[in-house]
């Protein structure tokens, strides 16, 4: 079971990532946006070690030994993903995350596929939630390293915000 491995230090997500206001760092380019939930979504993503396997800014290109993909999958293409190819489009939703309130106020967003955006946001949240094992390449060779499950350390709110931020990569 993939949840029973041990992973390297290094891939271990930190703990905690939640407490107290995030401090203000210039480590990180600001996006183009400057809106405040891509702000705080982009330092949880670097903080609580999202950055560790899907690179800085989620460009990718971590290597993960015995995957089928190879390397751990980049996040700076999510607007595609959920069906978003105007840039118009991906600051509706980003606005939406930033009420917390997408399910519910996108049937009136005025998005054309709005219902597949939905169900786009719906899978995203619950996988980061619950985490995935990472299929094998070779079925007898090492256990890839899997996406953790963040559950207890991420609120739908941190989601939101960490979702915004990857969002507004495409923006
Ligand atoms: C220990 C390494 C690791 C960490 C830390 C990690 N992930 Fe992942 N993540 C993975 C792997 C491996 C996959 C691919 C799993 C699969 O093939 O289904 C993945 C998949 C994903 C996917 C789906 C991407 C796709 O194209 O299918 C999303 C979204 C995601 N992770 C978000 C996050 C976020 C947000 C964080 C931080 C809260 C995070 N991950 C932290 C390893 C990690």
């Amino acid at each position: 079971m993939w949840a029973s491995v041990e992973l390297p230090a290094w891939a271990r997500p930190l703990s905690a990532p939640t407490a107290g206001p995030p401090e203000r760092s210039s480590a990180f380019p600001t996006t183009p946006s400057g809106l405040p939930n891509v702000e705080r979504g982009r330092r949880l993503f670097h903080t609580v070690g999202c950055a560790v396997c899907h690179g800085i800014d989620g460009a990718g290109g971590v290597r993960n030994p015995n995957y089928v993909r190879d390397t751990i999958p980049a996040l700076d293409r999510l607007a595609e993903r959920m069906l978003l190819f105007e840039k118009a489009d991906v600051q509706t939703v980003i606005e939406g995350l930033a009420r917390h309130d997408l399910p519910d106020t996108l049937p009136q967003s005025g998005l054309p596929r709005w219902p597949v955006v939905r169900a786009q946001y719906e899978s995203l949240r619950n996988l980061i939630w619950n985490g995935n094992p990472a299929g094998k390449r070779d079925p007898r060779g090492p256990e890839p390293i899997p996406m953790p499950a963040w559950k207890d350390r991420l609120s739908s709110e941190d989601v939101d915000d960490i979702l915004a931020f990857l969002l507004s990569r495409s923006l």
